[in-house]
């Protein structure tokens, strides 16, 4: 299956990965967004058909979410990441490792990104608990004082030539 940036020739109206929100988001919401330049949308078609999709955006978090984990940052400045949003897959489709693709896409790209302009981290907002397990299982580390917000460092993803 491919990755490619949402365009006008995917078909999104049938999307359902069983969350109303995320769906009403890539049905109805993200071609305004996209048109307001506040999202990139990435998306898994089969043919034209959106399978899966997340979107990635500019963000920013603090030293005081976590000043644990944090602590080698900024303390006087925010610290700039990339969220990765909506990371979502149709029911007919989970289980097949679709979203574990689109995963890796979002952390390959962001590290790409990285070296045009500075990102420290990519962070999620976790709908639920299952969602925050879901990005645990992949080293997504909890913020301390935000506990539904996850981050990743972007200096642990592995470069284009690493991957190699
Ligand atoms: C969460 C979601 C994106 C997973 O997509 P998927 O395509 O079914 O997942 P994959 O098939 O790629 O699974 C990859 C791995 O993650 C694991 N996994 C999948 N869902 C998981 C969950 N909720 N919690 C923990 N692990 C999970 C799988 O068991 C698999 O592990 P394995 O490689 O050891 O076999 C999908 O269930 C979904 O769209 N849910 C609704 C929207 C949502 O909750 N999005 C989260 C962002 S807020």
């Amino acid at each position: 299956m491919q990755i490619s940036k949402l365009d006008k020739n995917h078909n999104r109206k049938t999307f359902d990965c069983g969350s109303e929100p995320i769906n009403r988001f890539i049905q109805q919401l993200a071609s305004q967004m996209l048109k307001r330049h506040e999202v990139i949308i990435y998306v898994a078609h089969d043919g034209d058909t959106v399978a899966g999709f997340y979107t990635l955006s500019a963000n920013q978090i603090e030293q005081a979410d976590d000043p644990n984990q944090l602590k080698k940052q900024s303390k006087h400045t925010p610290i700039p990441c990339v969220l990765l949003g909506r990371l979502a897959v149709d029911q007919r489709y989970q289980g097949i490792g679709l979203g574990r693709d689109l995963l890796l896409h979002a952390l390959k790209t962001t590290k790409q990104l990285s070296q045009t302009l500075g990102i420290a981290f990519i962070v999620v907002d976790a709908k639920d608990a299952s969602a925050k397990s879901f990005y645990k299982a992949y080293g997504f580390i909890e913020l301390q004082n935000k506990p539904l917000r996850l981050c990743y460092p972007v200096a642990s993803i592995p470069s284009a030539e690493q991957q190699e």
